[in-house]
């Protein structure tokens, strides 16, 4: 059976709607209530971790047996399992919902399998209406989902000859405005910025998202990593956003425990010993490496030990993009998966029979 027109407004709504609802470790879920008709009859969203799900925030809106024969349209796949809330898919069936739209499928192993009770209890179910922009709209979510863990970039700004700052630790600015205003614009972008003591007690950095001297709406929240303490006047403490400190080198638990808050995405600035620390963990997703066209030598190094003891463990990326950024060049990069780096090996090999060649 198809979707009609008015189906198809409502999800357009929905997402709409969804979009309202926080970013956290749920998703952002918008629902609309059709009467047979077409007519709108309710809409919800998910308003964050413990309050009701959209689906049955839509339906706390009409009383005694106005959802009967009902249609809901939803943005993604309505639950099947008891967390703080009940299941939403025997909500819907309980209201008398006839029939239900939705644009994307639950992937949580333990969440999913909505559509399937849904239609044992007879009800017709449509999904994938607009999947591609429901898909969009909580992409970091779904990330984190596959992950079990925030999506993680490592950002850092080196000289053309590799190095993350000069003799004496200053750093501040390796890069052109730019570059710069690039990294500004992506912070803003993510859920949290992480940085070493080391960076703070060097730069007292303020981690905030600027746009010239103005704050982008969203700040990530700042979360500094390490033992030594952070003094009472720095910078980031007059930061929009509480920081979280972890005292500690244990970035798994770290990441653990930011997974809890709800952070879905989070952005590595360094410095090089952190950095590193991230990619040799197995914890990093992306690279954002902001290269400038000047030298400084020495043995501040962009990367320190990241834990490859000869080439053939040489960490193999797949560059996206190369941005140019004023006089700058940005390398936006992936770590390749296990079997791609051995595919491109073997090609490499069968290309390039040339001893001496690096
Ligand atoms: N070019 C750039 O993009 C850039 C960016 C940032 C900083 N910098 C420069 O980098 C320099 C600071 O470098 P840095 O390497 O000292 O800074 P860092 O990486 O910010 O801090 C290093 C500290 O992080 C803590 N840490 C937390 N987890 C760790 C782990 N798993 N392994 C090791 N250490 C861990 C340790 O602190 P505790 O000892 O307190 O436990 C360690 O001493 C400064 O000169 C700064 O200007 C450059």
């Amino acid at each position: 059976m198809a979707v009609h027109e008015a189906e198809r407004h409502a999800m357009t709504r929905a997402l709409e709607l969804a979009a309202r609802g926080p970013r956290g470790a749920n998703p952002q879920v918008g629902a609309v209530i059709l009467s047979p008709e077409g007519e709108i009859l309710a809409e919800g969203w998910h308003h964050g971790a413990g309050t009701p799900h959209a689906e049955v925030d839509a339906l706390s809106k009409l009383h005694g047996d106005a959802a009967g024969g009902a249609t809901a349209v939803v943005t993604l796949e309505p639950c099947n399992h008891t967390g703080r809330t009940g299941p939403c898919a025997v909500a819907l069936i309980d209201a008398g919902i006839s029939r239900v739209i939705y644009a994307l499928d639950d992937p949580g192993a333990a969440s999913g399998g909505g559509a399937e009770r849904l239609r044992g209890a007879g009800v017709e179910v449509e999904a994938g209406e607009q999947a591609d922009d429901a898909r969009s709209l909580i992409s970091d979510w779904l990330t984190a989902q596959r992950l079990g863990r925030p999506h993680v970039t490592v950002k850092w700004a080196q000289s053309l000859d590799g190095r993350a700052a000069a003799a004496d630790g200053s750093s501040q600015w390796i890069t052109g405005p730019d570059a710069r205003a690039d990294v500004h614009r992506r912070r803003a972008g993510a859920d949290a910025i992480i940085v070493g003591t080391g960076t703070v007690l060097a730069d007292d950095p303020a981690l905030t998202a600027r746009d010239g001297d103005a704050l982008y709406e969203h700040q990530p929240i700042p979360v500094v990593i390490g033992a030594r303490e952070t003094p009472a006047d720095a910078a980031l403490r007059r930061h929009p956003n509480e920081s979280v400190f972890y005292a500690t080198r244990d970035l798994h638990s770290v990441i653990a425990d930011l997974h809890d808050r709800g952070i879905q995405t989070a952005f590595v600035e360094g410095g090089p010993t952190l950095a590193s620390a991230f990619i040799a963990a197995g914890l990093a997703d992306r690279v954002l490496a902001y290269v400038a066209p000047v030298l400084l030598g020495g043995d501040r190094l962009a990367l320190t030990d990241i834990g490859v003891p000869s080439i053939d463990a040489a960490r193999r990326l797949t560059v996206e993009q190369w941005v140019p950024l004023g006089a700058d060049m940005l390398a936006i990069a992936r770590f390749q998966e296990d079997n791609e780096q051995e595919d491109n090996e073997q090609e490499d090999n069968e290309q390039e029979d040339n001893e001496g060649v690096r």
